[in-house]
């Protein structure tokens, strides 16, 4: 189906040493996000007298492809980690945590297409369990093209095929787009039909994250 979300879990508060975590299996995808912070930035000549950096760091495991990945960054883990942060700092109030930084490690254990908006879902979920102010929660997802039909949220196999990929990242409650990269090509068209579908889905999707921090604090709280 074209309009069609692989199945998704999530799940708060999963590791004990970080300020909050978010763990999210996504179709294949199993990414695990924690996040630290406010707290002071070193070394010092990188502070922001004025605001806080955010940090999104993003890294797949060795394990988490077929064939074994070199251990560490790379040029495309950077790239993952420069938009990530750049979305994260769209929605935290920076401006409440002079000097600091709010960090968040992404860790891919499992990738099966479209790690980054798994990443950038759990990151904020992670965020906003470690307690950090926001604006809203990031929500992502991608479409893309397969042969000359517009796909929602691809597949491994789908993703091998395609033509095209849109990984964008919404503020649901506010409607701000906060990352849109395009690789491959699309018409007007096709684009429009895509984003109608990313839509329909981060709304769902928002709905799960809201649910998975309900459930933590829930519990927490019987
Ligand atoms: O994961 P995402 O779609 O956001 O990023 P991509 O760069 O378009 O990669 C697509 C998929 O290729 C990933 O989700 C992985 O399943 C796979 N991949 C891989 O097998 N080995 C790598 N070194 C990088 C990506």
């Amino acid at each position: 189906m074209p309009d069609e979300l692989r199945p998704i879990r999530m799940e708060v508060g999963v590791h004990r040493n970080a300020d909050g975590s978010a763990y999210v299996e996504w179709g294949e995808n199993k990414v695990l996000a924690v996040a630290y912070g406010p707290r002071e930035l070193h070394p010092k000549h990188k502070q922001h007298p004025l605001k806080a950096l955010v940090q999104c760091i993003y890294n797949m495991a060795a394990f988490s492809v077929g064939d074994r990945k070199r251990p560490g960054p790379d040029r495309r883990s950077q790239e993952i980690s420069k938009v990530c942060s750049e979305a994260l700092t769209h929605v935290v109030f920076v401006e409440e945590f002079p000097k600091a930084t709010i960090d968040v490690y992404v860790e891919v254990l499992q990738a099966g297409a479209g790690t980054r908006c798994v990443g950038l879902t759990a990151a904020s979920l992670a965020l906003a369990d470690a307690g950090i102010p926001m604006k809203g929660l990031v929500t992502a997802c991608a479409a893309g093209k397969v042969g000359d039909r517009v796909v929602l949220d691809l597949s491994k196999e789908e993703d091998n095929h395609g033509d095209a990929d849109l990984p964008v990242g919404i503020v649901v409650n506010t409607g701000e787009v906060v990352l849109m990269q395009m690789d491959g090509h699309l018409t007007k068209g096709e684009f429009d039909e895509a984003m109608g579908l990313i839509d329909g889905a981060t709304r769902k999707i928002y709905e799960m994250q809201v649910a998975a921090l309900k459930c933590k604090y829930q519990e927490v709280g019987e």
